[in-house]
């Protein structure tokens, strides 16, 4: 890859690896008075800014990782009225609702219903209590110029779960790695020009439309997303795949795993059609090392769905060779989620039904949420004639306003079978959209 001069002192750490820690809080704020806000972020909370030169291998990191980032309402109450050239971040994410296959705003946390939330800081650690205290020292700082909105505590799963999302399976595994920042991407990892997640560097499809205050920044996706985990375990309970030679319980696996396109471990099913490989899954080495393509060639895109749906989660939002190859698609997102909620209980369990809420505190960076989280959403995920008729939607994400989803491919046994899900094992809560601006922006632009 091309040597690309990224100012790694200037952008925000959570951007190009996301935080990497276990514990995490997403501080939702708004702004009650605009000129003490910006004399105390500058004094008190810019100095603790994580950068991305923190987050490179040899750097060591803060105990607490803390970022920020502004939605385009927070902006106005800045007076930073610039165009910032992405019209999802101008119009916010209440407002894309309908573009995204929620079934309405009936289950949103009622606090992203409106516009009122201005920013978010995003502060992560390994302990609760060293989150707390940073969390502390920051709307101390603040003082009244905030108003907190809302709060989400988030963590990773306990034990061997533990990077594991709460419908069971490894995640974290397949993030682009951004060409000046990570030049040694692993077997398989797309290697991305850095503009396809900063906004203003090389790639960036709008750099033309970017204030120069922008460089360095990029659009933050974060979503509420649900997860009904024991209604999920049911419908894999009553629907085995009845592959020869399979029990039940191999069954509800292989079904869980062509959902997804991996095995819980992380092993990809396109790797390991039948069975987990948990040697495979564990080995960053080959746990990402496929295209898609049947002939292995890495030029060629002759595929079919024999050993992956096309449908699959992982196909749906980075499908590889199904749009040629090299892969050079435009549409890559930095994934930076974390779960919040507890464990599943016994007694949800027992009763197949969720009563505690748990899911994903889904994060994206982009250099545009259009081409970015909005259209692998609107336009995979959802989109049941990608990437061919009767793909069906994105079992796990794909949303049809909450109407019922047809799936296909998820049958080896019989591929032209379509699934029909009743239930969206994932429900959205909704969420906004937000810029994350380059420390230098946060010192000349956001605070003068
Ligand atoms: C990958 C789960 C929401 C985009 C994955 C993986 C899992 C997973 C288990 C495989 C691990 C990996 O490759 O890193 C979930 C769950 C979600 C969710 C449970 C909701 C609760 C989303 C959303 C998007 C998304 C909303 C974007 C619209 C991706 C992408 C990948 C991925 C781009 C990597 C695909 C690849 O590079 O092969 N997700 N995800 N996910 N997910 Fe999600």
């Amino acid at each position: 890859a091309a040597t690309v001069g990224l100012n790694l002192t200037d952008i925000q750490g959570d951007i190009v690896t996301g935080m990497t820690k276990n514990r995490e809080t997403f501080l939702f704020f708004g702004i009650a008075d605009a000129p003490s806000f910006k004399s105390k972020l500058r004094s008190g909370v810019l100095p603790l800014i994580t950068t991305a030169m923190q987050m490179t291998k040899n750097s060591t990191q803060p105990n607490t990782l803390v970022n920020v980032a502004f939605s385009h309402t927070g902006l106005g109450a800045l007076n930073v009225s610039d165009t910032l050239g992405d019209g999802a971040f101008t119009g916010g994410q209440l407002a894309d609702a309908g573009n995204l296959g929620d079934p309405g705003t009936g289950h949103w946390v009622s606090q992203f219903v409106g516009t009122s939330i201005h920013g978010v800081f995003l502060l992560a650690s390994d302990t609760d209590a060293n989150v707390a205290s940073t969390v502390n020292t920051v709307t101390t700082a603040l003082g009244d110029s905030i108003t907190q909105i809302y709060t989400l505590q988030a963590a990773a799963r306990p034990g061997a779960e533990q990077g594991h999302e709460h419908f069971g399976f490894l995640d974290g595994i397949s993030n682009p790695a951004i060409q000046g920042f990570d030049d040694s991407p692993l077997p398989g990892q797309a290697s991305v020009p850095p503009g396809e997640i900063i906004v203003g560097e090389t790639g960036d499809p709008f750099i033309s439309q970017r204030p120069p205050w922008a460089i360095g920044g990029s659009f933050l996706a974060f979503r509420q997303l649900e997860q009904l985990v024991p209604e999920f375990n049911k419908f894999l309970t009553d629907n085995p795949i009845r592959a020869p030679g399979f029990t039940d319980q191999q069954g509800s696996d292989l079904l869980g795993a062509r959902m997804v396109g991996r095995w819980k471990s992380g092993a990809p099913v396109f790797l390991s059609p039948l069975a987990d490989d948990p040697a495979l899954g564990a080995d960053p080495t080959r746990n990402n090392n496929f295209t898609y393509a049947l002939n292995g060639s890495s030029t060629s895109s002759s595929t079919d769905q024999s050993r992956c749906p096309f449908s699959a989660h992982i196909r749906k939002t980075r499908p590889r060779a199904d749009l040629g190859l090299p892969e050079n698609t435009g549409r890559h997102i930095l994934r930076g989620g974390i779960p919040y909620g507890p464990e599943v209980s016994d007694s949800e369990a027992a009763s197949n039904t969720t009563s505690t809420e748990r899911g994903l505190a889904f994060v994206s960076y982009q250099s545009s949420i259009g081409n970015g989280f909005q259209f692998l959403q609107r336009f995979w995920a959802d989109n049941t004639g990608f990437v061919e008729q009767n793909t069906g939607f994105d079992p796990i994400i794909g949303a049809n306003k909450g109407a019922n989803r047809t799936v296909g491919g998820l049958d080896p046994t019989d591929p032209s079978r379509t699934i029909t899900l009743i239930t969206d094992f994932v429900v959205s809560r909704g969420g906004e959209y937000f810029f994350s601006p380059s420390l230098s922006a946060l010192a000349n632009t956001f605070t003068v």
